[in-house]
């Protein structure tokens, strides 16, 4: 096993987050295997899910580096820009989101809450954002520091090989985990869309010698995508931290769950996702953990996890993005 120097971090997360069996779910779907899901939707309510592992070091790093602004990017609804806002708020940061899309005529889910955490929110149209996102977030950075202001833009999702070491940290907590739970291997299904999460619990599968597989269930784009993200993301880190590259970074992607697109669920994830909030008390969202679970139980039913009992579901939040789809919920059933 590698040791590793880890950088410093700002304790924001609830952590350890609980690694549960889902026992209705196991007899329900399990087709012979366990069900298990790591709680990560839970650690924190206003910072919930992954984004905050990641932000963790993010925000130190800026601390230690003499930041006192955060620019950040993402969709209307994303759960990063939110997480990144009540960062801010919480440790007197100010922070600046570059938003994709027209700007809403009714604030609600995350979008609502980046403005009460305080954030200055900007919406560009979505052809404009995927042409400039670059020179946009470019323009406001050179704007601060224009008014004194130093700040640090943070990309897409906290994904780089900073943001990394949150899910490679949460490698170690999941050693433990599986130890407690005597899980001697399994595989780890998460939901990938910007590539970090993935990166770093590859990376800490890989460096730490975990008996894991880990899989990215992409909710956009395609599988050569990511495993280039996630390969690029590993090597900024090696190159950012110094540390090496484990011998085989073992990037798997079941692709196939995107569905219409970004951010658009089918009839089917909308119905798994009340099946599992009666069924286990869990609520999954359209955007990221819903698609992933469907594609996890789809590649049960397919025969992919044959062999290996256990299978654990990484929650990774996302629970805002439910209420501006709350439309796509059917209870006429
Ligand atoms: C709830 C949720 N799950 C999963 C993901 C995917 O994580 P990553 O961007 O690290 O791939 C995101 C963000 O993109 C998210 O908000």
């Amino acid at each position: 096993m590698t040791s590793l120097t880890f950088p410093r971090r700002v304790e924001l997360a609830r952590r350890p987050t609980p690694l549960q069996l889902l026992t209705r779910a196991t007899e329900h779907w399990g087709r012979g295997h366990r069900l298990w899901i790591k709680r990560d939707d839970l650690t924190g309510c206003l910072l919930s899910g992954n984004k905050v592992r990641k932000l963790e070091f993010i925000a130190a790093y800026a601390l230690d580096h003499g930041y006192d602004t955060l620019i950040t990017c993402g969709g209307l609804q994303s759960n990063h820009c939110r997480a990144t806002a009540f960062v801010g708020a919480q440790l007197g940061l100010k922070v600046h989101l570059v938003l994709r899309g027209d700007t809403p005529e009714r604030a609600e889910g995350n979008y609502l809450l980046d403005h009460l955490a305080g954030a200055r929110v900007s919406c560009y149209p979505r052809a404009q954002y995927l042409r400039e996102q670059a020179d946009l977030l470019e323009h406001w950075r050179a704007d601060y520091a224009r008014r004194g202001h130093k700040a640090l833009v943070i990309p897409t999702g906290g994904s780089d090989g900073l943001g990394a070491w949150g899910y490679l940290a949460a490698c170690e907590e999941l050693a433990r985990d599986m130890a407690a739970a005597e899980l001697p291997v399994g595989h780890l299904v998460t939901a990938t869309g910007s590539g970090g999460t993935q990166a770093g619990l590859t990376l800490g599968v890989g460096l730490l010698d975990l008996p894991v597989t880990v899989w990215g269930v992409n909710v956009c784009d395609d599988e050569q995508t990511f495993l280039d993200k996630v390969a690029a993301d590993a090597a900024d880190w090696s190159r950012r931290s110094g540390e090496a590259l484990p011998a085989k970074l073992d990037v798997r992607v079941l692709d196939g769950y995107v569905g219409e697109g970004y951010a658009r669920a089918s009839r089917e994830v909308f119905q798994l996702i009340a099946d599992l909030a009666a069924l286990e008390g869990v609520l999954l969202d359209p955007v990221y953990t819903g698609k992933a679970f469907l594609g996890m139980l789809r590649e049960i039913a397919a025969g992919r996890f044959e062999g290996c009992r256990d299978i654990v579901f990484l929650h990774t939040g996302g629970v805002f993005g439910v209420f501006p789809q709350a439309a796509g919920f059917d209870f006429s059933r």
